[in-house]
C-alpha cells in the first residue's frame, strides 16, 4: 500500500502516520503547511518522493532536506502515483487538493468534511471523471458506510448520525460564559483546534449532516442527529423495514482512518462501491459497552448551529460555503478573544441570510467564500 496525507503535521495526518507504521505502508507525499520541525521529522522517517511546505517555511525545509523534493504546492502531492491520497486539510483550503487528486484518478480516503460541504455534487464529478473512488474518515461518515456494506441505498429510509454532545451537553443551560478553555476540552476526542470548537456548538455535527447529505446523495430530510455521550456508536442506518444497522467502536480516530484508506483500495480493486476493508490485530484496548450506549435527543435551541447548517442545505447551491466560512471565522475570532461564544452562530446567521443564492459552480465557491470571510470579519470587528 502507498499513500500520500495531505495535512499530514495535523490530528489526522500524524494519526494516519501511526497506522502506516502498524502496516508498514509506503508513504509517496506529504503536504504540510507551517510545523517545520515536524514536516521535516516526518519526511526523514517516511522518506516520500515529494514534501510540500508553506511558503514561509520552504526554505529552511528544503536546507533541512537537500536529497528531497521539497515543494510549496501541496497540489503536487496530490498528484503524485500513489494508491490512496488521505485528504486532511482543514476548511475549504483543503478542496483544491482534493480535487485536483481526483481529478488525476487517485482513490481519496477524505477526511476534510468542508470539501464534500462545500462543493460535493462537483467533487463526485472529479471523482467519476478521473475513475477515482472517495471514502469516508470521519468516524460518523466511516459509521454509515460500514453499515451501508452489503445494502443498497435504495433501501435506506434513514441517515442516524450520533453527536458525542461535546462539552456543555450537560449544561450550563445558558452558555454566554463559555470561555476559549472550556470549549476546547473536549469529553471524548483529542482533535485539532477548529473541530474542537466546533464540535462543542454542535456546528461540526452539521457540517456532518451536509457531508453525509452530499457524501451519500441522500436527502437532508431523511438524516437526523442523536447524542451519544459515550462516542461508541458512532451512526446508524435505518432501512425502509425498520431495522437498523449501527456501527460501534473505540473513539480512536486510527480506526476509521485505517478503514477508510482499506475500503478505497478494497473498493477500487473490486468495483463495488460499498466494501469493508479490514485488518486483524489492530493494536487497541476491547470496547466497554456496558453503561455506555444510552442516546438522546439534540436539545436544539441550546445548540442553533445545528439547525443552521440544515437550513444552509435546503438553501443549496454555496449557501454551505457562506456557511462554512462564517464558522471558520467566527471560531479564530472566537479563539482569539474577539467574539464571545453565542455570537458564533449569531455571526454565521447573519452571514447566511445576506449571502448570494448562486448555483454551485467552482467560480461561485471561490467568489462566495471571498465574500462570506469579507462579511463576518466587519461584522466581527463592528462587534
Ligand atoms: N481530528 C479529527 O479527529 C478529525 C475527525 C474527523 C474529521 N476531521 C477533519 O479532518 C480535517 C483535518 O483535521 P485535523 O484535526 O487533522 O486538523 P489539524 O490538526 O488542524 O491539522 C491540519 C493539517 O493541515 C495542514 N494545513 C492547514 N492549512 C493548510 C494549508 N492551507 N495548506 C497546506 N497545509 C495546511 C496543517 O499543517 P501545519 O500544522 O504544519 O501548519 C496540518 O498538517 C478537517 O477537515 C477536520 O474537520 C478531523
Amino acid at each position: 500500500m502507498v499513500i500520500s496525507i495531505l495535512g499530514s503535521t495535523g490530528s489526522i495526518g500524524t494519526q494516519t502516520l501511526e497506522v502506516a507504521r502498524w502496516r508498514g505502508w509506503r508513504v509517496a507525499g506529504l503536504a504540510a503547511g507551517n510545523n517545520l520541525e515536524l514536516a521535516v521529522q516526518q519526511a526523514l522517517e517516511f522518506n516520500p518522493d515529494v514534501l510540500s511546505v508553506n511558503d514561509a517555511i520552504l526554505e529552511a525545509a528544503r536546507a533541512a532536506l537537500p536529497n528531497m523534493r521539497v515543494v510549496a504546492d501541496a497540489l503536487e502531492v496530490a498528484v503524485t502515483p500513489c494508491d490512496v491520497v488521505i485528504g486532511a486539510i482543514p476548511g475549504l483550503a483543503g478542496l483544491a487538493p482534493t480535487r485536483a487528486a481526483l481529478t488525476a484518478g487517485r482513490n481519496v480516503a477524505l477526511a476534510n468534511k468542508e470539501a464534500m460541504v462545500c462543493g460535493g455534487p462537483l467533487v463526485w464529478q472529479a471523482a467519476r471523471q478521473g475513475g477515482a473512488r472517495i471514502t469516508p474518515m470521519d468516524s460518523e461518515h466511516s459509521a454509515l458506510y460500514q453499515c451501508l456494506v452489503g445494502e443498497r441505498m435504495a433501501d435506506v429510509a434513514e441517515l442516524i448520525l450520533t453527536a458525542s454532545g461535546g462539552p456543555f451537553r450537560d449544561g450550563p443551560a445558558d452558555l454566554s460564559a463559555v470561555t476559549v478553555d472550556m470549549a476546547l476540552k473536549h469529553p471524548n476526542w483529542t482533535m485539532g483546534t477548529k473541530v474542537t470548537i466546533d464540535s462543542s456548538t454542535l456546528m461540526n455535527k452539521g457540517l456532518e449532516v451536509l457531508e453525509a447529505h452530499y457524501l451519500y446523495e441522500f436527502p437532508l430530510e431523511a438524516i437526523s442527529v442523536l447524542v451519544q455521550p459515550g462516542s461508541l456508536i458512532h451512526s446508524l442506518v435505518r432501512f425502509k423495514d425498520n431495522q437498523i444497522k449501527a456501527q460501534l467502536g473505540a473513539p480512536d480516530m486510527r480506526l476509521p482512518i485505517q478503514y477508510s484508506i482499506l475500503s478505497a483500495i478494497e473498493s477500487a480493486s473490486s468495483g463495488e462501491v460499498f466494501i469493508g476493508g479490514r485488518r486483524p490485530e489492530t493494536p487497541l484496548e476491547p470496547l466497554n459497552l456496558i453503561g455506555n450506549l444510552e442516546l438522546r435527543a439534540v436539545d436544539r435551541q441550546r445548540f442553533p448551529c445545528l439547525d443552521l447548517a440544515y437550513h444552509a442545505g435546503h438553501l443549496g447551491g454555496v449557501a454551505p460555503v457562506a456557511l462554512n466560512a462564517a464558522d471558520e471565522i467566527a471560531v479564530a475570532a472566537f479563539l482569539e478573544g474577539r467574539l464571545t461564544y453565542l455570537g458564533i452562530p449569531k455571526l454565521i446567521e447573519i452571514v447566511l441570510s445576506q449571502a448570494p443564492r448562486v448555483e454551485l459552480s467552482w467560480e461561485n465557491i471561490a467568489s462566495t467564500d471571498t465574500w462570506a470571510r469579507t462579511r463576518a470579519l466587519e461584522i466581527v470587528a463592528a462587534s
